[in-house]
């Protein structure tokens, strides 16, 4: 059930991370700088096939960047014009699941910004709780629950071995400012953009909080009802963490939640165990609809 690949094929631990130095091995590549940065989780990386990019990175090329080990995240950083603008993309993201820290999973973010990037945008796949997120529904996430209870800005979730981690220092300053001003932790304004996006393009979004647990394993339904009760619509693997990064750097975020399926226990029709290529074929059916609400979002932040 669980969508990492198998044991044996489990990340090895990312060398330490320097933004600058990640930042000279980019550039190598590429001059753009993106305005926009985004995320394609599960199966959404088909999203950038068809896009002529101007440069394309495995992400195991760049010094600190963990790699994914889950079918439907290819593990490349692409450059080039989306809908006619400068963007930056993860095809494929690292999980907390696959034994990386948060401090580790959020390090491409810090590259983004980096890059320099305005705007961070996300996307996944998530399983539907509310009654409102039937599959094939994009929410527009309004705030989330955390229940992976890990954030980068936490002493302790920096690299092992840097020293600097039991400081509480990273390598691109302190990592863990206290007392975040930064509430509502999903921008408004891009919030905003987007669900103008998606009228424009025609597309039915809801919007939504996000519960999101550290899988691998897919919830029970009693954790499904856990999560309804603390206020749930949907729920995810993934993203807490990079919302927390982009926040604790100043960047505003914004996250599009494919549903692709009922949250365990949601859909007594549905008994058969949940499994990750449930969740791929899900994401291929609302790709089209995606497509044009990212193309229009990018216009509107670019
Ligand atoms: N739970 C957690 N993550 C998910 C789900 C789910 O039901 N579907 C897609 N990603």
């Amino acid at each position: 059930m669980t969508p990492a690949k198998t044991a044996s094929s489990r990340s090895h631990r990312p060398a330490p991370f320097h933004p600058d130095e990640a930042l000279q091995v980019v550039r190598r590549r590429t001059t753009l700088v993106p305005k926009v940065a985004l995320v394609l989780g599960s199966g959404v990386g088909v999203l950038a096939e068809g896009v002529a990019w101007e440069a394309t990175l495995p992400t195991e090329e760049i010094p600190g960047l963990p790699r994914s080990t889950v079918p439907g995240h290819s593990g490349r950083l692409l450059f080039g014009r989306w809908a006619g603008r400068s963007v930056v993309v993860a095809q494929g993201r690292a999980h907390l699941y696959e034994g990386y820290s948060a401090e580790e999973v959020t390090r491409v973010v810090r590259l983004f910004a980096a890059l320099g990037a305005r705007s961070l945008v996300l996307t996944n796949a998530a399983g539907g709780i509310s009654s409102r997120m039937t599959p094939g529904t994009l929410m527009l996430v309004e705030d989330q629950l955390n229940l992976q209870w890990q954030a980068p800005g936490r002493p302790g979730q920096g690299s092992p071995g840097d020293p600097r981690a039991a400081q509480g220092m990273g390598p691109s300053g302190p990592t863990n400012p206290r007392g975040l001003a930064s509430r509502p932790v999903y921008s408004p304004d891009l919030l905003a953009k987007a669900t103008r996006a998606a009228v424009n393009a025609g597309v039915h979004v809801e919007r939504g909080i996000l519960g999101v647990t550290l899988g691998p394993s897919y919830e029970t339904p009693a954790e499904v009802a856990m999560l309804e009760r603390m206020g749930a619509d949907a729920v995810c693997m993934s993203t807490a963490a990079e919302v927390a990064a982009a926040n604790e750097i100043g960047l505003p975020v914004a996250c599009i939640s494919c549903v692709t399926n009922w949250a365990a226990g949601k859909n007594p029709a549905y008994t058969a165990r949940l499994k990750h290529d449930d969740v791929t074929t899900g994401v291929a059916a609302v790709a089209p609809a995606l497509r044009s609400v990212i193309e229009r979002l990018i216009l509107a932040l670019a």
